[in-house]
């Protein structure tokens, strides 16, 4: 499944100064320049300066990168015929052909990686390590999705039959599907999407964030020059009310695959559903998470700590993976939070390029707003335990959140995910821990979770009770790597199946089972 001669995308060392210094070099080539970004449509779209929209950096907000042409209704409905017509034609094409556009692709994205991740940076407030990964691994998606879809699509899988006849399973695409991603992964999860959907045959209308629509912009641009048909893969930049709603109510929608918020996971099921005469739709979500960790008496304090501030604070908190609850058993309580605390305060905070920096901006005001509130209160109601400062030298013209660590009594005192820097903590003790892992089983997320114990038996039982999609034992609980890490979650944390797994390109897919008697 995995292949034994497959690898994945080796980065940049930026420890490395002869790695990081020509990198470097080359971002600075594109610090300060203007994009114009628009929809890439299958038909020429004309300027149109009242649905422009001008796009700044999260850590200055007097710094532009460049304006964004908003997609239209109309627009949209007439690309959504485009790639209508054209699914026939790009399901027939081979797989070997399709696979060989999407490697082309990753190979353009590793060479414009400077210009990748300075993007990343500049519209997406992204530290640098953040956009190597970014990068790395929408490469990784392509190189796996491509070698499993010529696994899997390119030969039927022979079956078993009796006497006098043969069957054979074949995959093929199911039509138009609609790519919904979000800010947070505007390369890796937009081309994972995209990809998938695109090398099992389907023609692809891909809405990024409003927020990252010019990184979302030069990517398609790069796919286009690797090779990809102008109406297989369109990009329609805009927002979700106009763009989506477009996408999820006509009935020759075959499928969404779409991550963000499980609240606008709700609202595109409920479009699906309630289309007339419509085919009945492949929904893929990958929503949000409460993701809990727990920590027993057994554990290594200074370990915990470590992976506590990676899982919590790195991308400002902005994973879907990202700690949410920390659960320290009593007996390591104390010596946990004294640690992390002086932790907390060595964390800088500030300019996502410098190398210095350990946590970057939020990625704009409505986010740095609804953070802030949950902050004010909990602090209000005398939790905090832990936080890092903010230098006005280093923040004052973005959208900056400080990580803080509040005591609270329990994962049910949290009404919604906080998505950004803020860690929770609760105290248990050891005759307790049935009624925890009960309790984060019950808030009805399930994506990712951590356990930190020197205890195996500990460990193996509550890995096996706890009911998430990706379990990290002793380790971090983020940055799961493609075809090493499926990646997806359960319950309200999403739909599954798993990004970067095996099973991923299958959901993609139309399954037809011929029997011939012979
Ligand atoms: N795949 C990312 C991670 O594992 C989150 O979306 O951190």
């Amino acid at each position: 499944i995995y292949g034994p001669h497959r690898k994945n995308s080796r980065g940049v060392n930026l420890n490395i100064r002869n790695q990081y210094q020509p990198l470097m070099d080359a971002m600075s080539r594109f610090m300060d320049k203007t994009y114009r970004a628009r929809p890439l449509l299958a038909f020429e779209v004309a300027d149109d300066a009242s649905g422009t929209h001008e796009v700044t950096s999260p850590y200055d907000r007097n710094q532009r990168v460049g304006s964004v042409q908003w997609t239209s209704a109309a627009q949209a409905a007439q690309a959504l015929e485009a790639a209508w017509a054209a699914f026939p034609r790009w399901n027939d094409t081979p797989v070997a052909e399709r696979a060989a556009v999407i490697r082309r692709f990753a190979d353009l994205m590793e060479e414009h990686l400077a210009e990748l991740m300075t993007l990343c940076s500049r519209e997406g407030g992204k530290l640098l390590t953040d956009g190597v990964d970014e990068i790395r691994e929408a490469v990784d998606f392509c190189h796996y999705y491509a070698m499993r879809a010529e696994q899997q699509f390119a030969e039927p899988t022979v079956l078993p039959g009796p006497t006098g006849e043969s069957n054979e399973l074949m995959l093929s695409g199911k039509g138009v599907f609609a790519a919904i991603s979000p800010w947070n992964f505007p390369v890796a999860i937009f081309c994972g999407q995209v990809v998938a959907a695109a090398v099992a045959g389907n023609t692809v209308l891909a809405k990024p964030a409003e927020q990252t629509s010019i990184v979302a912009h030069r990517v398609i641009e790069l796919l286009l020059e690797a090779g990809m048909p102008r109406d297989v893969v369109q990009l329609l930049p805009g927002d979700g009310p106009t763009v989506g709603s477009v996408l999820t109510s006509d009935p020759r929608i075959t499928g969404v695959v779409f991550t963000g918020g499980t609240d606008t996971a709700q609202i595109i099921n409920r479009a699906l559903a309630a289309r007339e005469n419509a085919p009945l739709p492949t929904l893929i979500a990958e929503t949000g998470g409460m993701n809990a960790m727990i920590v027993d008496s057994t554990a290594l304090p200074e370990q915990v700590v470590t992976d506590v501030i990676q899982s919590a604070f790195q991308s400002a908190g902005q994973r879907c993976s990202a700690l949410r609850v920390l659960y320290l058993q009593e007996d390591v309580a104390d010596r946990v939070i004294e640690i992390l605390d002086g932790a907390m305060a060595e964390l800088h905070v500030g300019d996502p390029r410098d190398l210095g920096t350990d946590v970057g901006p939020v990625i704009d005001e409505d986010a740095r707003r609804g953070l802030m509130a949950h902050i004010e209160k909990l602090k209000g109601e005398g939790r905090l335990l832990a936080e890092t400062r903010l230098d006005p030298a280093h923040t004052a013209h973005g959208t900056f959140v400080a990580p803080t660590a509040f005591r609270i009594d329990g994962i049910d005192a949290l009404e919604r995910e906080q998505f950004g820097p803020v860690l929770h903590i609760v105290r248990y003790k050891a005759s307790e821990i049935d009624a925890v892992v009960a309790s984060i089983n019950a808030r009805g997320y399930g994506l990712t979770f951590g356990v930190h114990s020197r205890n195996e038996s500990f460990a193996e039982l509550i890995t096996q009770k706890i009911r998430v999609g990706n379990v990290y034992v002793n380790r971090n609980i983020i940055g799961a790597v493609v075809g090493v890490q499926p990646f997806g979650g359960q319950g309200l944390s999403g739909t599954g199946p798993k990004a970067g797994g095996p099973h991923y390109l299958q959901r993609f897919a139309t399954e037809k089972t011929v029997t011939v008697n012979t």
